[in-house]
C-alpha cells in the first residue's frame, strides 16, 4: 500500500530512522507513560473483539503498539493498521518491543487523507499528535469513508498553550539567531582553509590574512552564541551547535578526515529538527481551531464530545483530547 507523496517528509523520515519509539526522542522510558498511556489503554480496552484499528501519523508506532499489547493481553484479535506519510519501518528500526511491532501492519508513505483502506472497514481510529498535522477537511472526509457505522475515534492533539509549544517557539527563535550569526558558515570557511595545509602545519595559518579573518569572524559569532546560552531557559539547540563545531575541529586534526562532511551532517540534522518544530507550531490546536475541527467532524456525520485538556501532575501536557464516533445512519 506504499504511495508516492509529493510532500517533503525527509525531516520525519530521518527522525524515525533513528529508531526512537516516541516523538519526544528518549524522554520516555519505553513508551508514553502516565495519563497519556492511561487514555490510550482505556480506549483500546473498550474495542470489540477482532476490531480493525487504524492509527494515523503513527511514526514508529508508539500508540499502535499499545493497541497491539492490549490485543495480545486480552486475546482480542485486533487487526492494527498504522500509517504515516513519512517513510517508516518500525520493525526494522526500533530495537525494543519487537513482538508487539511485528503484529502491526505498518503502511509507510501513506497519508491519512488517502489511506487506501476499504470503505466502512475500520472500527477504531487513533491519532496522537497526528490529526492536527494533516489537511483536516480531506482527512476527516477520508475517515468518514473508511469508518464503519458506530466506529469510535480518539485523538490527542498538541495544545497551543502548552509548555511544549512555548519551548518550540523559543527553539525556533534561537535557530534563527544561530543561522543569522553565520556560525556554521564561518566554521566551513575556516575548515576549508585549514584543509589546504597539512594538519601539523595548521599554526602557519596565522600568517594567512584570509584564514585569520575567518577565525576572527568565527570567534565573534561563538561569543555571541555563548552569551545567548546564558540568557535562555532552553539553550540546548545552541549548546549542540557549539559542541558540533568543536567536534568538527577535533575531527579536522585527524589525517584524511572529512570535517566539512561532518559539519554538513550536523547542519542537516539541525535543519530537520527546526522543520519538525515548524510542523509542530503549525499543527498546535487553539480553542478556536479545536471548535473548527469539531465542526468538520460534525459536517461528515460524526458525533463529537467536547474537547478535554490533559493534565499530568498539574502540568498541562501537550494534550487536547478529542473523542468522536460515526453515527449509525438508519
Ligand atoms: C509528532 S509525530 C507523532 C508520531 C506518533 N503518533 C507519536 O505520538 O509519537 C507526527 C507524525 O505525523 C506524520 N504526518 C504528518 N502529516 C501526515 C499526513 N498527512 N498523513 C499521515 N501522517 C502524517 C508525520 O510524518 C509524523 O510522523
Amino acid at each position: 500500500m506504499t504511495k508516492p507523496t509529493e510532500k517533503d517528509t525527509s525531516h520525519w523520515d530521518d527522525y524515525w530512522s533513528h529508531g526512537f519509539l516516541t516523538s519526544c526522542a528518549d524522554a520516555f522510558d519505553g513508551n508514553y507513560q502516565g495519563r497519556l498511556r492511561q487514555v490510550w489503554e482505556e480506549f483500546f480496552r473498550s474495542a470489540k473483539g477482532n476490531a480493525t484499528i487504524l492509527d494515523i501519523g503513527t511514526g514508529n508506532g508508539a500508540i499502535a503498539l499499545i493497541a497491539s499489547r492490549i490485543s495480545s493481553e486480552l486475546h482480542r484479535g485486533f487487526s492494527v493498521h498504522a500509517i504515516d506519510q513519512a517513510e517508516i519501518d518500525p520493525p526494522a528500526m526500533v530495537k525494543s518491543n519487537t513482538d508487539g511491532l511485528a503484529a502491526i501492519r505498518f503502511h509507510s508513505r501513506t497519508p491519512a487523507e488517502d489511506c487506501g483502506l476499504p470503505a466502512s472497514s475500520v472500527d477504531m481510529v487513533s491519532g496522537q499528535y497526528a490529526l492536527e498535522y494533516t489537511p483536516l477537511d480531506r482527512t476527516i472526509a477520508e475517515l468518514a469513508r473508511v469508518c464503519a457505522p458506530g466506529a469510535r475515534l480518539l485523538f490527542v492533539m498538541h495544545h497551543s498553550d502548552s509548555v511544549v509549544l512555548e519551548t518550540a517557539a523559543e527553539e525556533l527563535r534561537l535557530g534563527k539567531l544561530l543561522e543569522n550569526s553565520g556560525f556554521f558558515d564561518h566554521t566551513a570557511d575556516l575548515l576549508e582553509q585549514m584543509s589546504k595545509v597539512p594538519a601539523d602545519q595548521a599554526h602557519l595559518l596565522v600568517n594567512d590574512p584570509e584564514a585569520e579573518e575567518s577565525r576572527n569572524r568565527l570567534n565573534r559569532s561563538a561569543t555571541e552564541l555563548k552569551s545567548l546560552v546564558a540568557q535562555t531557559p532552553n539553550p540546548q539547540i545552541l549548546q549542540n551547535a557549539l559542541k558540533s563545531v568543536s567536534d568538527c575541529f577535533r575531527w579536522q586534526r585527524k589525517p584524511g578526515s572529512e570535517a566539512l562532511a561532518l559539519l554538513a551532517l550536523y547542519r542537516r540534522q539541525l535543519d530537520a529538527n527546526l522543520a519538525r518544530l515548524h510542523d509542530l507550531q503549525n499543527a498546535a490546536v487553539s480553542e478556536r481551531r479545536g471548535q473548527e475541527i469539531i465542526a468538520l467532524f460534525n459536517a461528515q456525520g460524526f458525533l463529537t464530545e467536547p474537547l478535554e485538556d490533559i493534565y499530568q501532575e498539574r502540568e498541562l501536557l501537550a494534550g487536547r483530547l478529542l473523542r468522536a464516533s460515526l453515527s449509525v445512519v438508519a
